[in-house]
């Protein structure tokens, strides 16, 4: 584990406090002096909390539920703002062995920074990295940030490693990266508690994974709200039904197969292959199957120290 810990820290950095790959580097000037606009909508998290449920949540309710436009990819109709900056193993055999890469690959915070009006911008930066402008309050745009149980993010995160950027540790071993803050974007509790201090700052709503499990149509309602949207509740149930985990885990616009087949294909990873799917199991409470009693006390201990709301 210590060997696991140096080989992961190898290639990572510090940038105030936040742990990212080196390559975040080039671009963290750029996203500092992104130029947000007030018409802006963020959907911002800690990976793997439920952000592409989110986003699409966001999309249908800000394009009065007209689906033709949720067509297009995800990540061209609402781009990852520092997806060039965090670009590791998978992005960079992306980036060498495609000559037509699109921009908001390469270059997404110039991409973002060139979207129409109002822009849909996803982000998974903690506050104290955002842009300058959201930071100070000198720009106000719309901002939904999305968390989750940690212990079913873990679990998340580390399919998601194995499946996108070539983890071939084992679980336990991703458990003790994800509790000493060896993931991207740690530490966790930064993170969320560096948005849920601000719960009072009118411009951010904040939503929980598990009350969108529980009651999908209220959460559409209060984000609707929020967003300055009217729905009646017949909207509310189509796009409820649209986001459905056997809708989304079949929507080719947000599922991601394209980037696992181009993985396969390209052996991004060598002789090992990408199994599995990004809309994977959905589930809260995945860690009372996935996790040892050992490791759930870990995390207890863990949540009781830094968890504040
Ligand atoms: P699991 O890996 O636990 O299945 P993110 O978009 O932040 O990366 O989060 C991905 C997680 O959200 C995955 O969790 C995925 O299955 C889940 N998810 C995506 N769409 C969902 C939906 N419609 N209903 C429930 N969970 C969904």
């Amino acid at each position: 584990s210590e060997k696991m810990h140096e080989k992961v820290r190898a290639n990572f950095v510090e940038f105030d406090g936040v742990f990212l790959p080196e390559e975040y580097e080039k671009i963290a000037a750029d996203v500092d002096a992104f130029e947000v606009h007030d018409s802006d909508v963020w959907v911002c998290s800690f990976q793997k909390s439920g952000t592409t449920w989110t986003q699409e949540m966001v999309w249908g309710i800000c394009h009065e539920l007209n689906f033709e436009t949720a067509k297009a990819p995800i990540n061209e109709r609402f781009p990852f703002l520092e997806f060039s900056g965090i670009i590791t193993t998978a992005r960079v055999a992306m980036r060498d062995n495609n000559t037509s890469v699109p921009s908001w690959v390469l270059n997404s915070v110039e991409f973002c920074e060139n979207l129409p009006s109002p822009r849909y911008i996803k982000c998974h930066l903690p506050f104290n990295l955002l842009p300058r402008q959201i930071r100070t309050g000198e720009k106000k745009p719309k901002i939904v940030y999305v968390s989750r149980n940690p212990k079913d993010v873990c679990i998340s995160f580390y399919h998601h490693s194995k499946l996108l950027e070539g983890y071939c540790g084992n679980f336990e071993e991703f458990c003790e990266l994800f509790l000493g803050d060896y993931v991207f974007y740690a530490p966790y509790w930064n993170h969320v508690n560096g948005y849920w201090d601000r719960s009072n700052m009118e411009n951010l709503l904040l939503l929980r994974f598990e009350d969108m499990k529980m009651d999908l149509s209220s959460v559409i309602r209060r984000t609707a709200k929020f967003l300055g949207k009217n729905m009646s509740s017949d909207e509310v149930k189509l796009l409820a039904d649209h986001l459905s985990f056997a809708k989304m885990k079949n929507n080719t616009s947000v599922n991601k197969k394209t980037t696992i087949e181009y993985i396969n294909n390209m052996k991004v990873f060598g002789e090992q292959r990408s199994e599995g799917e990004f809309i994977r199991n959905g589930n809260v409470g995945q860690w009372k199957e996935a996790m040892s009693e050992r490791m759930v006390n870990r995390f207890d201990e863990w949540i009781a120290k830094y968890s504040k709301h």
